[in-house]
Formats: C-alpha cells, sequence, structure tokens
C-alpha cells in the first residue's frame, strides 16, 4: 500500500475569534477542535502526522501530547508556507500527503479516507476535497475550465465577481503526491490580496504544469465547516451535539430532548439508559447500562456505573457504583465514591468521601474527608466537620451505625461498628463500637414562660380579635 502522511495546519492565531485562545484550542463539544481533527486521523491508517504548530505552540502540544509530531512555523506567512515547514520531516520520502487544517472539526475519518481512496484509483498529483453550498463566502473557490477540470483555487479576497459566484468551495483538506507537493511549494508566491503564500495555490500551479488534478465533491457541506469566529463555533457545536446524540440513540441510549442535551465528544452512555432534557455530560464521563440522569443534571468527569438514578444533581470527578441514586439537588465533589445502592437524597454535599454498599444520607447533609461503611443512616442535617481552618481531617465510621439527625461529627474521629450518635450531639470523641455517643447539654423546662413574656399580651389580643369575628 502507498504510504500515507498527514498534516494538520494549526500555527494560526484566528484573530476573527477576537480571543485569548489560540483558534485550534476552543472546544467544540468538550474538545479542542485540533483534537477532533486529530482524533479522526487517528483512526485512519496513517503512517506519520504532523502537525503545524506556531501562535500558542506550547499549549497546542500540551493539549495533543505525543499522539502526532510537530513542526514550527515560526512566523505565519500563510497556509503555503505552513506546509513547507513540513519538508525537513517528509520532503523525501515517496506516497501521499493529507492535508487538513486544524478549524475544521467536522470531518470523519470516513471522509479522509474515501479521499485517499479516490486520489490514489485516479493517480492524481493532487486531489482537493470541495463542497456545495448557498453561502460560499470566506471560502476559496473552486474554478474548473471547460471540459469541468479543477484549473485554481481563488481565496475570498482575490476573486473577480464572477468567481465569487461560484457556490464550490476549497473545505481546505487536500490529497498530494508528497514529493510534487513539496516540489511545487518552492514555486508559490504571496502576490495576492493578503500578501501571504497559499496552500491551494500548489493546485494551480501543478494544473499549468499538466499534472493531472482530482476534485472530490463531498455531499455534506456541514462536515466541512471551517470555524473562523464563533458565530461559526456555535453552528459547529450544534452539529457536533447532534451527531453525538445520534450516535448515542443508535446504540441503545434514549435521549427524551436531543435538542437540549448536551453530550461531550468522549462520553460514554449503556444501553437503556434514560437522558432527561437539559442535562450536560462532560468531560470523561462514562456511564452504564439502565440508568436514568434527570433533567439539568451536570456529569464532569464521573464513572457512573449501571442502574443509577441522578435527579437534577451536580456530580465531578466522582464514582457512582450499581444502583446508587442521588438527589435531588445534590453535589458530589471530586472524589466522592459512592457504594452500591447507597441512597443520597437531597441538599447533600459529599467531597473525598467513601461511602460504603446500601448506607443513607438522606437529607441536608455534608460529607467531606469521611470514610462511611456500609448500611449506615445518616440523619438530616448532618455535618462532618473536617477543617478546623488550618487542616483537614478524616472520620471513619463503621457499618450498621445509626448516626442522629443534626449531629456534629468534629474530626478526627473513629465511630465504631454498630455505634449510635444521639441526635443534636456535638461529637469531639471517638465512639467505640456498640456504644452510643451523646454530646449535648441536658434540656431545662421554664414552667409558665409564655405567659411571663411581654409579647404574650400582644398575642392574647390578636387571639381575642379572632375568636370575636
Ligand atoms: C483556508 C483556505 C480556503 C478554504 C478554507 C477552508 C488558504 C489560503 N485558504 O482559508 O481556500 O476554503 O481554509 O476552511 O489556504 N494556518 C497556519 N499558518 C498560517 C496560516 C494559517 O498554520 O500561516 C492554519 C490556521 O491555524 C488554520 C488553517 O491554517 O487552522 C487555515 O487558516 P485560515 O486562516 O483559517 O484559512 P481560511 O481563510 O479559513
Ligand atoms: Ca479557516
Amino acid at each position: 500500500m502507498t504510504s500515507r502522511f498527514a498534516i494538520i495546519l494549526a500555527a494560526g492565531q484566528g484573530t476573527r475569534m477576537k480571543s485569548k485562545l489560540y483558534k485550534v484550542l476552543h472546544q467544540v463539544c468538550g474538545k479542542a477542535m485540533v483534537d477532533h481533527v486529530l482524533s479522526q486521523l487517528e483512526k485512519e491508517d496513517v503512517d506519520q502526522i504532523l502537525t503545524i504548530v506556531g501562535h500558542g505552540a506550547e499549549k497546542v502540544k500540551e493539549t495533543l501530547g505525543n499522539r502526532t509530531e510537530y513542526a514550527l512555523q515560526a512566523e505565519q506567512l500563510g497556509t503555503g508556507h505552513a506546509v513547507m515547514q513540513a519538508e525537513d520531516f517528509l520532503g523525501d520520502k515517496d506516497g501521499m500527503t493529507l492535508v487538513v487544517c486544524g478549524d475544521t472539526p467536522l470531518f470523519t475519518a470516513k471522509t479522509f479516507d474515501k479521499l485517499f481512496e479516490y486520489h490514489e484509483k485516479n493517480h492524481d498529483a493532487a486531489t482537493v476535497l470541495t463542497a456545495k453550498t448557498d453561502n460560499p463566502f470566506g471560502y476559496g473557490r473552486v474554478i474548473r475550465n471547460f471540459d469541468g477540470e479543477v484549473e485554481k483555487i481563488v481565496e475570498q479576497k482575490d476573486a473577480t465577481p464572477e468567481e465569487a459566484k461560484v457556490s464550490e468551495i476549497n473545505t481546505g483538506v487536500y490529497v498530494f503526491d508528497n514529493k510534487k507537493l513539496f516540489e511545487t511549494l518552492h514555486q508559490i508566491n504571496n502576490d495576492n490580496a493578503q500578501g501571504e503564500y497559499y496552500l491551494p495555490d500548489v493546485i494551480g500551479i501543478l494544473q499549468s504544469q499538466n499534472e493531472k488534478i482530482g476534485a472530490y465533491q463531498m455531499n455534506d457541506f456541514n462536515e466541512s465547516m471551517g470555524v473562523n469566529d464563533r458565530v461559526a463555533l456555535s453552528k459547529a457545536t450544534k452539529i457536533m451535539q447532534k451527531r453525538i446524540n445520534e450516535q448515542h440513540m443508535r446504540n441503545g441510549v434514549t435521549i427524551i430532548d436531543p435538542e437540549n442535551t448536551y453530550i461531550d465528544a468522549d462520553v460514554q452512555i449503556g444501553a437503556d439508559t434514560i437522558i432527561e432534557p437539559g442535562v450536560q455530560l462532560k468531560g470523561k464521563t462514562v456511564i452504564g447500562e439502565d440508568c436514568t440522569i434527570g433533567a439539568h443534571s451536570q456529569i464532569i468527569d464521573c464513572v457512573i456505573e449501571d442502574g443509577v438514578t441522578v435527579t437534577t444533581s451536580y456530580l465531578e470527578q466522582s464514582t457512582m457504583h450499581k444502583n446508587s441514586n442521588i438527589g435531588p439537588y445534590s453535589h458530589l465533589r471530586p472524589l466522592a465514591d459512592i457504594g452500591e445502592n447507597v441512597h443520597i437524597g437531597n441538599f447533600v454535599e459529599v467531597k473525598k468521601a467513601q461511602i460504603g454498599k446500601d448506607t443513607k444520607v438522606g437529607h441536608l447533609t455534608y460529607v467531606g474527608d469521611a470514610t462511611l461503611g456500609k448500611e449506615i443512616n445518616v440523619g438530616c442535617g448532618t455535618i462532618f466537620i473536617n477543617y478546623d481552618g488550618m487542616n483537614k481531617h478524616h472520620t471513619n465510621v463503621g457499618d450498621f451505625s445509626f448516626i442522629g439527625s443534626g449531629a456534629n461529627l468534629v474530626a478526627p474521629l473513629e465511630i465504631g461498628d454498630h455505634a449510635y450518635v444521639a441526635a443534636g450531639s456535638t461529637i469531639t470523641n471517638d465512639v467505640p463500637p456498640h456504644a452510643m455517643g451523646i454530646g449535648r447539654g441536658r434540656q431545662v423546662n421554664k414552667e409558665g414562660y409564655y405567659d411571663k413574656y411581654p409579647v404574650a399580651e400582644a398575642a392574647k389580643k390578636i387571639e381575642k380579635a379572632e375568636n370575636n369575628k
């Protein structure tokens, strides 16, 4: 098989984004645009992938890591100049080279593959991927001769009014005969409206040298969308979101309102899980089968095992084991580990804590820096007091214990198995197994107090008035 190489252009600043962030690092469905491009190329059988970096080179490298090689374009003199920076890496190799921009996040591996195949089958010197659109403004136009062959590509800013009317656009993706690409790049100049070395000029030069130029027109313009500003970014996000949601639905996930469900590109979801409206699933979240993710929940980088129910809650960097449930309105902060069949009710916050199997934390509770065993009942309004203003301290609660409502558990603390904590206690010492810890003031009743109290007079008047009605 002919060797396959790929070059991703990612050195531009992206002035039209009006952003401190370099363009190709802007995210579409939780993933940098350039990462989308690379991820699709990785699905291909490509021998070498090279990314051209310049503006924000370090940040781009940080984002993509060692999944690609890098060449530096120190000055951004145009897309042709960018590809030239790859010469030291690829220049002397036989094979075909795909070039793609880092700001076209919607291309699929399937399209790249079709383009490679088309190019190889036709023995072209270069093949350009084109698309048709009613609104070609901003794109390079594909100019064909009377025989329908591609003659050249003209940029928006250089186009005559006639050329600007052409609806077939350059998607910015090409496959070249590798050696011819680098030979021809030496012949381009920057004599154009933007004073840049244009990669598409390679097509015109090859054509004028009677080389065979192919054009592969794709059906779906949307897939080729280039993102130059925030309006396009939101359009690309919509399209990607639809694609992601449809993929999950085809895999057996019920999404009640796909228009209003936001799932990042790398999220995994098992079959027969139901996703209610307004849900956001982000980062590397993995959700099992038969779960229900309730309306407006946000789940970020979590592992949710089979059969879990999340009701309108906010979960980050945490794990929920099988058949556990949470919510409404609860918050798992990083490193909460919720055991099998555990019930976390409403208005509960859990941080850096393991909660054992079958334990219940029903209402209005804070659990931080703690390890709870199995089959514990934590009463309403319990506070795990973990912070003394300087350091965090840990609390252990043993299996089958019962923590009464309104308890303050002041860490560090050991509460043994089968232990009780009396409601309303402030517990500062360990409670041994099978014991009850009680720490509160004794109740005193002051007889007749109500009648002595001045407001009682006012209350009596109101009572009287009510009775006379
Ligand atoms: C480019 C094409 C245009 C095509 C469109 C498709 C050129 C001259 N024009 O236009 O025909 O229709 O893409 O989306 O190629 N870059 C570098 N170094 C540079 C300049 C750009 O690496 O010196 C990178 C950018 O980071 C970006 C990509 O190349 O990822 C494309 O550059 P951009 O300025 O967005 O080109 P367009 O005007 O969109
Ligand atoms: Ca662009």
